[in-house]
């Protein structure tokens, strides 16, 4: 059981972004994607989630073995995928609660649990990652700061309960709060039945989190794969040491 990506090619608006990318992110593990700025990180990521924009010209995408591709966006969710907020701007009006509930429908077509179900679920996992209740309230994103965008991450994750998650760390201003609770949520959301890949340039959070396999994308491909060792090699001498890169010297700690 596994998300795995094959050969994968894909351009954004005719140009080659990625060039070969293979991963296989299996149930139970947790993987870190690392690299420096541009390298096509995020790019995987919205290609995993189907976004219109970012055009397979080759290679597959495969979860539990059946390809995706064809797929969109809503039906990937329901096989199992799940990007942290898809939609990562403030939309007016909607209520985290109200946004949680429909993320939650989209992604489990067959078990649509009443109102009063869902809040109890819902309840359940506030409790379970700490949080309080008084973020249901708020309005999706708006005026959210750093850390509670991290946590309204995490409690839709924790929600959804997706077979596999990809967890995108954009965020250039994430502080040491934002980063525990990213690796709080994690650590509590892994286990047996979970796939997680984790993308990030901060060499940071590989403190909280502990990957089993971590991997370096550079100019569209994966140039390096390794264990936890990877990630503390990375932290002491960069990215310029591994064969294939030829930039200049990019500290992997932001
Ligand atoms: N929608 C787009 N339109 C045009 N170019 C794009 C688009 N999305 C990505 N690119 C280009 O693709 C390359 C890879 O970008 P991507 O965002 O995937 O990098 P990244 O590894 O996530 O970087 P960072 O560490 O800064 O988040 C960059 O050169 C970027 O300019
Ligand atoms: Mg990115």
């Amino acid at each position: 059981m596994s998300l795995e990506v094959r050969e994968l090619h894909v351009a954004v608006e005719g140009k080659e972004i990625l060039r070969g990318v293979n991963l296989k992110v299996g149930k139970g593990e947790v993987h870190a994607l690392m690299g420096p700025n541009g390298s096509g990180k995020s790019t995987l990521a919205y290609t995993l989630m189907g976004h219109p924009k970012y055009q397979v010209t080759s290679g597959d995408i495969l979860v539990d073995g059946e390809s995706i591709l064809t797929l969109t966006p809503d039906k990937r969710a329901r096989k199992g995928l799940f990007l942290a907020f898809q939609y990562p701007v403030s939309v007016q009006g909607v209520s985290m609660f109200s946004f949680l509930r429909a993320a939650y429908n989209s992604a489990h077509a067959q078990s649509q649990p009443t109102i009063f179900e869902f809040k109890e679920k819902l309840n359940e996992k506030l409790k379970m990652l700490g949080m309080g209740e008084e973020i249901l309230n708020r309005y999706l994103n708006e005026g959210f700061s750093g850390g509670e965008k991290k946590r309204a991450e995490i409690l839709q994750m924790a929600l959804i309960e997706p077979k596999y998650a990809v967890l995108d760390e954009t965020d250039s201003g994430l502080d040491i709060d934002a980063l525990r609770i990213v690796a709080e949520g994690i650590n509590k959301l892994s286990g047996p039945e979970r796939g997680i890949l984790l993308i990030t340039h901060y060499q940071r959070i590989l403190r909280y989190v502990k990957p089993q396999f971590v991997h370096v994308m550079y100019e569209g491909k994966i140039i390096e794969s390794g264990g936890e060792e990877l990630s503390r090699l990375l932290e002491e001498k960069g990215y310029s040491w591994i064969k294939g890169y030829k930039g200049e010297e990019v500290s992997a700690e932001v």
